[in-house]
């Protein structure tokens, strides 16, 4: 699904069913930091109008998405508590290389974001699938197709900046490492990656 090397495990959703409390907490900072990262990349690439057009609007999405998971948590009574480090994330910033010009760094910054939809969205799949609260199985599948959308536009704006088979071969490597990533953190439980 989505080219992501590595599949993950179907049961992986019972598993994160037991823990949604803390999935539910995960999930609501993944949504934050989506919406950080794209006004990041708005505020530093502001020359690139096709990106600010088409950035901004989902800006506003991931914050209501942010509002939606914290609103399921108050009706469950989660706090949301301090903010943890995302070590899915640091490992695949740790991907792009350093000494990169603007331009080149944007293209790293879009496959990144790109990838990240990839797998939360295959991981909102299985809890909309998987999960055996009808209600959770619903709101899952509204992230995944929400998901899945930007995981479309971070790849369509990659190849409107940048030429096709520089994009391909780059997202195979992402792919590529990712996959790794994936296989080392296995099993996080209470993550959404
Ligand atoms: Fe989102
Ligand atoms: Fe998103």
């Amino acid at each position: 699904m989505l080219g992501l090397k590595l599949p993950t495990d179907p049961r992986w959703a019972e598993i994160a069913e037991k823990s949604i409390e803390e999935i539910l907490v995960d999930h609501a900072f993944c949504e934050q930091k989506a919406a950080s990262s794209c006004i990041s990349l708005v505020v530093q690439y502001p020359d690139y109008p096709r990106l600010v057009r088409e950035l901004a609007p989902v800006v506003t999405e991931e914050w209501g998405h942010f509002r939606t998971v914290v609103e399921e948590m108050d009706r469950r009574n989660i706090p949301l508590g301090p903010q943890r480090s995302d070590e899915y994330v640091v490992a695949l910033l740790a991907f792009q290389p350093r000494g990169l010009d603007r331009k080149a760094r944007l293209l790293e910054k879009l496959l990144c974001c790109a990838l990240i939809e990839a797998r939360s969205c295959e991981r909102f799949r299985l809890l909309s699938l998987h999960c055996s609260d009808e209600d959770l199985r619903r709101f899952y599948h509204a992230f995944m197709v929400s998901e899945a959308g930007h995981y479309r536009l971070f790849m369509d704006l990659a190849e409107a900046y940048f030429p096709k088979e520089q994009v391909r071969k780059r997202w195979e490597d992402y792919l590529e490492y990712e996959a790794g990533v994936m296989l080392r953190f296995r099993p996080r439980t209470g993550r959404i990656h």
